[in-house]
């Protein structure tokens, strides 16, 4: 058995900012951005009506209504995020709450950057495969502006925030292949301290040492080349042709630069490579279901399409999936 994604959902913040925003408090410019990131705009919470846990709730709700169901059969919530609101509970026992989901379903959260989504998608796979769920939600949420250094103009003006969720549904077929890779050694490219230690709260430094800190050009350097190169393996191991058997290459929207350097380095043609870094940003583990979200409404998604899904962030981690949608 494997799932498969029979709905999706996503909830975007109504505020806008604006390269031009940025340009009024740092040194930065809509040019800059727009060449090196392919970022035009990205949508940021309100921190009170829209955090990661009401946007998670949005997005569920909505990927519950577009697959039809009745969400007291669900019995599996995993949901992604690096920034959550809460420490307890899990965001997934939240989103039970909200949509009336039955005290049979199992809830619990992964912590893993970026590649959130698909660790969760993973996880999930893994409980349907060995029997243990036919009904499952997966969800990534983030409020990436919560920990944004608003200083640092090589970082802040990546991020956006937002949700985006899957059902999916035990079917007697086989869906899903994956790799998934981690390199605790190069942790310190990309990290974040834990935030909210008020004893520490007035020790130098500490409050940027509560912000991203990213080494751009390292994460830079490490995306191209190992995102292709999971491409590839993932490839090689599940015996399929990336030129052929591959319909769409969905992949974690961090830099448009990154995404057209990928296509390159496999040959294949960037239209197979959607994107829609332009007008959110970067949103972390939202950004792979958010995109898969507009590709199924504006009608490019349709079932029995073959997908790679890859993803890579903080951990340094990265991931590759491919799926029979
Ligand atoms: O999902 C998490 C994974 N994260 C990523 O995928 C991020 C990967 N890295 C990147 O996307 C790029 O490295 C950045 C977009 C962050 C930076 O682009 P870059 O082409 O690698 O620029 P750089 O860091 O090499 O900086 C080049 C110059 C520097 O100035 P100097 O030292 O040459 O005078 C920076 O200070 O650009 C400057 N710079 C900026 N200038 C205007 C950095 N940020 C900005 C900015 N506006 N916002």
């Amino acid at each position: 058995m494997t799932g498969r994604i029979i709905g999706l959902g996503a909830y975007i913040p109504k505020k806008v900012v604006t390269n031009d925003d940025f340009a009024k408090f740092l040194d930065t410019s809509d040019e800059w951005i727009t060449e090196r990131t392919g970022i035009k705009e990205r949508h940021i919470a309100d921190h009170i009506t829209e955090k990661p846990s009401t946007m998670a709730v949005e997005a569920a709700k909505k990927a519950v209504g577009d697959a039809g169901i009745d969400p007291k059969d669900i019995d599996l919530i995993v949901t992604a995020s690096t920034t959550s609101d809460t420490v307890i509970p899990a965001l997934s026992c939240i989103v039970q709450r909200e949509l009336g989901v039955s005290e049979e379903c199992g809830c619990f959260d992964v912590v893993c950057a970026c590649p959130g989504f698909i660790v969760a998608y993973n996880t999930v796979q893994g409980f349907i495969e060995s029997g243990n769920s036919k009904l499952a939600l997966v969800i990534g949420t983030e409020c990436n502006s919560n920990f944004a250094n608003y200083n640092d103009r090589g970082t802040c003006i990546l991020f956006g925030d937002g949700a985006g969720a899957a059902v999916l549904k035990a079917e007697d077929i086989k869906r899903n292949e994956f790799i998934m890779r981690s390199s605790g050694y190069r942790s310190g490219c990309l990290k974040c301290e834990a935030a909210r230690q008020p004893d520490r709260w007035e020790e130098e430094g500490f409050k940027e040492a509560t912000s991203f800190y990213m080494m751009g050009r390292e994460v830079f350097k490490f995306a191209v080349t190992e995102v292709p190169q999971i491409i590839k393996d993932l490839a090689s191991k599940y015996s399929f042709d990336l030129e052929n058997d591959v319909d769409y290459f969905i992949l974690h929207q961090a830099n448009a630069r990154i995404i057209e350097a990928t296509a390159k380095k496999l040959g294949i043609p960037r239209d197979r490579f959607p994107m829609n870094i332009s007008k959110y940003g970067n949103v972390s583990s939202a950004s792979i279901p958010l995109l898969l979200t507009e590709m199924k409404q504006d009608g490019r998604l349709k079932p029995g399409m073959k997908l790679v899904l890859a993803s890579f962030g903080a951990g340094l981690t990265w991931d590759a999936n491919y799926i029979v949608y």
